[in-house]
Formats: C-alpha cells, sequence, structure tokens
C-alpha cells in the first residue's frame, strides 16, 4: 500500500457520507440497531462495530486503519494520550508479581507508570542502559514478562538494537513495547523487526500542529484485542472524535513535514556543532554520537529533534541564551510546526546549580525543529547564543 493511499483513502468510504472528502466527525457516544439480533452482534465484537464511542467511534477508526497501515500493524488503537497508550500497553502485559526490563531514561511518565504505579501492584521495574544488548540480558528474570524500549529517546537519543532485543525476547517468551514518537512509522519499522507493540505519543509529528493530545497503540489483531477488552475499556482513557478528525487532517501532510523537518534540521545541526559555545550536541546524526552506525542501519531518516549542551558559565547563562530566543517558542513537548526550546534548568529550582540532579546537566536545551526557513532559525540561536 503506498504511503498517499494511506494518507488521503484508506478508511474512508466516502459513499457512507454524501461523497464529503474529509470524512465527518461522528459526534455520537451511542450507536442504536435495528434489532435485538443486530445487537447482539455488536456486542460480540464491540472493536469491530459501532456499539459505543469508549469502545469504537467511526471517526476514530478512520484514523486506527491510517495509523496501523503506515506502522505496518494489524491494528491500532487510538488513545486520548501517549502516555496513556504507553500505561495500557504495560498493564496489559503484566501481573502482580511480574517483572519488566526498561531503558535507563525513558519518557518521565514512562518510568512513572512502572516504577510508581505499577510498583504499588507488586510489579518490579529493572531500567538498564539499553545500548548494550547485554544489559537486557543480565537483568532478565524468570518472571520478566515485558521490555520497554524507547528508541531513541527524547532527551539524549539513546537507542537499542531493536532486532536483538526482539529476538532475546521471542525466545523467551516475553513482549517488547517500543515508543517510536521520536522516529515516527516514516522512519523506524519496529514491528518489522520483531517488536510486539508499538506506541506514540500522536500528540507530536503524526498530529503536527500542537493542538491535540493523543497516543496511539500499533501491533498484531490479537494482542490489540486483548490491550482493548483490557486497559482500553476499563481505563477509557479514548480519543475523542473531534481530536481524531484534527489527527487525521493533522497526518495528511506527516510526509512533506518530515521531509521539510529533516532537511532544516541538518543545517541546523552542522550550524551548532561547528559553534564554539556549544559543547556537545546530542542527535542520532551528531558526528560524534558512539551509535551512528545503528542509526543508519535502524532510522530511515531523521526527526526535528536535537539537544545542545552550552558552553554555559551557570544557569544565568542559560537563561539569557532561552530568553534571547525569538523564533523558538520555550515550551514543552515537540513535533510541531513551530519550532520549540525546552531548557533542562527549568525543571529545576533556580538555585538547582548548588545540588544538581545526577547525570543531567543544567546546561542541557533541547530544540525541536519546525518548518520555518532554516536560516531564520540558524540566525536565531546565532543571536541567542552571543548572550551567553
Ligand atoms: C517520548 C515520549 N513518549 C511519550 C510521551 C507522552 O505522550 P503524551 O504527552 O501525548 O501523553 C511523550 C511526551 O512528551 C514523549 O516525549
Amino acid at each position: 500500500m503506498d504511503l498517499s493511499w494511506i494518507l488521503n483513502h484508506l478508511g474512508e468510504d466516502r459513499e457512507q457520507y454524501f461523497g464529503a472528502v474529509a470524512p465527518p466527525i461522528v459526534q455520537s457516544s451511542i450507536f442504536a440497531f435495528p434489532t435485538v439480533a443486530s445487537m447482539r452482534t455488536g456486542f460480540r465484537d464491540e472493536l469491530g462495530n459501532h456499539v459505543y464511542t469508549r469502545g469504537n467511534n467511526p471517526t476514530v477508526e478512520i484514523l486506527r486503519k491510517k495509523v496501523a497501515a503506515l506502522e505496518g500493524a494489524e491494528d491500532c488503537l487510538m488513545f486520548g494520550s501517549g502516555a496513556a497508550a504507553m500505561s495500557a500497553a504495560a498493564i496489559a502485559c503484566v501481573s502482580g508479581g511480574d517483572h519488566v526490563v526498561c531503558v535507563a531514561k525513558p519518557y518521565s511518565w514512562t518510568r512513572a507508570v512502572l516504577k510508581d504505579l505499577l510498583g504499588r501492584f507488586g510489579v518490579s521495574t529493572t531500567f538498564v542502559d539499553g545500548t548494550e544488548i547485554a544489559n537486557f540480558e543480565s537483568a532478565l528474570t524468570e518472571r520478566t514478562r515485558l521490555i520497554v524500549l524507547e528508541s531513541p529517546n527524547s532527551m539524549t537519543f539513546e537507542q537499542q538494537d531493536l532486532a536483538a532485543v526482539a529476538a532475546l525476547a521471542k525466545a523467551r517468551g516475553i513482549r517488547t513495547l517500543c515508543d517510536n514518537s521520536y522516529a515516527t512509522p516514516l522512519n523506524q519499522s519496529p514491528l518489522a523487526l520483531g517488536i510486539d507493540l508499538v506506541a506514540h505519543s500522536a500528540t507530536k509529528y503524526l498530529n503536527g500542529h500542537s493542538d491535540v493530545v493523543a497516543g496511539a497503540l500499533c501491533g498484531g489483531a490479537v494482542l490489540i484485542r486483548e490491550v482493548f477488552r483490557g486497559p482500553y475499556m476499563t481505563l477509557g482513557a479514548i480519543l475523542a472524535p473531534h481530536d481524531a478528525w484534527l489527527m487525521i487532517r493533522g497526518l495528511r501532510t506527516l510526509p512533506i513535514r518530515m521531509e521539510r523537518i529533516a532537511a532544516t534540521t541538518s543545517h541546523v545541526l552542522a550550524f551548532l556543532e561547528a559553534h564554539p559555545r556549544v559543547r556537545r550536541v546530542y542527535s542520532p546524526r551528531a558526528h560524534g554520537n558512539p551509535q551512528l552506525g545503528l542509526s543508519e542501519r535502524q532510522l530511515h531518516g531523521a526527526s526535528g529533534l536535537l539537544t545542545i549542551e552550552l558552553d554555559a558559565a551557570d544557569v544565568a547563562a542559560v537563561e539569557r541564551f532561552c530568553d534571547g530566543l525569538e523564533r523558538f517558542l520555550m515550551t514543552v513537548s515537540w513535533g510541531g510546526y513551530e519550532s520549540l526550546a525546552f531548557p533542562v534548568c527549568a525543571v529545576y529550582p533556580a538555585d538547582a546549580q548548588l545540588h544538581p540532579p545526577p547525570g543531567l546537566s543544567l546546561s542541557l536545551v533541547r530544540l525541536s525543529i519546525g518548518l520555518e526557513e532554516p536560516e531564520v532559525l540558524i540566525a536565531d540561536l546565532d543571536a541567542a547564543l552571543a548572550r551567553l
């Protein structure tokens, strides 16, 4: 199936709605049946029919089909956030007494669901440096049921060899879940490498317009139905039809947005790598990245996230740099049409320098490159760097 078919037509049954080119927002919580027999059929398969919008809604279903096809998955569930997608996947795979292995630096709320929430229900998690396959192997126990990956992660971009982890897990009957938000389905295909479940913060590139919070979970039909019957229906963290409609609209331009973002990011990366006031640039494509070989093998292209470590004397200098940016909006999240800057030091109290957080430099600033002209962004960064 070609990409433009998926984005422009797949799942869209225009004869059902007056030939309208844009699908309707089916803003209905419930769907009526003409007969008891047809209602019974609906109940037998709530994911495949339309009974109640907490289960399946026609507008959301169009989006599910498109995202599943992009990931090369048999099925997909859409959630009200990426955090909900990761949580539902993890909850579906474990019971009290089970053990999880997770990469050392996942997204903070992924760590929280494993450590804090599931930890309260007797599930233990070991966090490992995922850059070495041996670390996964040595962390496994008799009770390991799930390996949680995020490749690359969204701050310092460490990657895991997905095919190797999948093979290790499969041989022991352990499930694998990978957060693929950075790469998008266009730039990395974890399912094709043997991973069982792929999650996205669809808030980021998939939607791409910073106006929807959404999540996606893709995988085989049997596993997705297990998640549907379990945490999806019980926790009810669904995507509303209107948000699904916005996401369908955003998704239509994913390839051209990603193409433009990749091209601009390579210019910005080259500028930052050559700048004397930038100590280090973190990116899967950065020159000094020890995993460049894996980036080339596993990622089909670059995204627009990179993190710089500023050559800053103190946090005040980092603040001068960030406050001086005019074309980068300073905020959380990433993956939209607009460029963003996220200073790590903003997460900590103003005097954090006196007691720095372990393992994290307060001079790190993450940039999300958007659709602006590269020269505009470079000029803005140059001016802000001069304030250091
Ligand atoms: C890598 C990654 N995964 C998951 C999430 C969670 O997604 P959401 O904010 O859509 O819940 C985020 C959010 O920033 C993220 O960066």
